[in-house]
């Protein structure tokens, strides 16, 4: 079956291991998969839902499409746009929210932890920020949405919502109700210093994550001083309960290894730690270092990555003017 594919990461930076692992890294599979049409969006319009310096906005802008590219997604075969260049999204967002009900969003998880004790001085936007990312998940007709583990409150929304609007404007089927693309396993990757907590670009502690621009030293150092526990190397899958940070850095191991978590505790089992982790850290240095170099050759040339965004815009523009005015016509306009 041809795939719609659509998928976005916000500007914010400080990328890192995470985002890699439970989205980025599955992009590039599915780009690389002729049967798909992918969208691989930088939703700059969620950024700016917390505050944001525009001076970093713009960088950060660049700086996650020069990550896309460095890791492989090809924009001759996918379309890379920023959202903000695309107005459908805005005006999509307002008509859904319309449909949308407020009981559905008190529910969002994520609102409660971003917004914290002080809910009454959070942004609007970032309270309606999933009706946004419905909006651009259902411009383009989009069969399926990779994400992390995080992210899946918020494609359930995605499918309330467009079964609401076909609903009430009797138009069956008119929006794609999407399918979320959830890796069963290592889509949730935790913090280096506490495995309870999900690795995360706001955590304070720059130890607590890889970031995707890390170099040899800083990535070799994260790993040696990523928090473990007295115990030994585990034997099986059942010795990892209660033992989150021991699980999180096999899982590490395994997903940029392409190996079951049972083969990584094979290999390391009756070992200890500092054996495991001399060999983690050299696993990701290979990986990640390229990319990281990549990244900071494609920064040096922004007009490269500007032209990427405005050729990707043009081709998502067509796409999502159509649609909108169909939603329009649909609505009474
Ligand atoms: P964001 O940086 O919030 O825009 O997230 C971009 C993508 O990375 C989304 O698909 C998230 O679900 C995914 N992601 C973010 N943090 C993690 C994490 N710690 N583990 C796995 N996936 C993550
Ligand atoms: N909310 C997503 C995140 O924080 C980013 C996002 C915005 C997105 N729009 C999207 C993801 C559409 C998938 C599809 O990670």
């Amino acid at each position: 079956m041809n795939k719609k594919i659509f998928s976005g990461v916000q500007p914010t930076g400080n990328l890192h291991l995470g985002n890699y692992l439970g989205a980025i890294k599955n992009f590039v599979e599915l780009n690389n998969d002729k049967n798909n049409k992918c969208i691989f969006c930088v939703v700059d319009l969620h950024a700016i839902t917390t505050k944001q310096d525009p001076l970093e906005l713009k960088k950060n802008i660049r700086e996650t499409v020069a990550t896309f590219l460095a890791s492989g997604i090809d924009p001759k075969k996918s379309i890379i746009f920023n959202q903000s260049m695309v107005s459908a999204h805005s005006e999509a967002a307002w008509i859904l929210s319309c449909v949308s009900k407020i009981g559905w969003l008190n529910r969002m998880t994520q609102f409660k932890e971003k917004a914290g004790k002080d809910k009454e001085k959070a942004s609007i936007g970032l309270y309606s920020y999933p009706v946004l990312m419905a909006a651009d998940i259902l411009l383009y007709d989009s069969s399926h949405v990779p994400v992390g583990d995080d992210q899946k409150q918020h494609l359930e929304l995605c499918r309330d919502i467009a079964q609401k609007f076909n609903n009430d404007f009797n138009a069956p089927q008119f929006l794609k109700v999407p399918e979320p693309l959830i890796k069963k396993e290592f889509s949730r990757i935790m913090s280096l210093k506490d495995g309870l907590k999900k690795m995360s670009k706001s955590d304070p502690s720059d130890l607590s994550r890889i970031n995707l621009t890390d170099d040899n030293d800083q990535i070799v150092n994260k790993i040696k001083k990523a928090k473990t526990d007295p115990m030994p190397m585990p034997e099986s899958s059942k010795d990892l309960s209660k033992r989150p940070e021991a699980e999180n850095l096999l899982g590490i191991y395994s997903s940029v290894t392409n190996n079951t978590l049972e083969k990584s505790i094979i290999e390391f089992q009756g070992k200890n730690f500092s054996e495991f982790k001399e060999r983690l850290a050299e696993v990701l240095v290979e990986k990640i270092l390229p990319i990281s170099k990549e990244i900071k050759k494609l920064l040096n040339d922004s007009k490269y990555l500007d032209d990427i965004m405005l050729d990707g815009s043009n081709k998502a523009g067509i796409i999502a003017t159509k649609k909108i005015k169909e939603i329009k016509l649909l609505v009474g306009f």
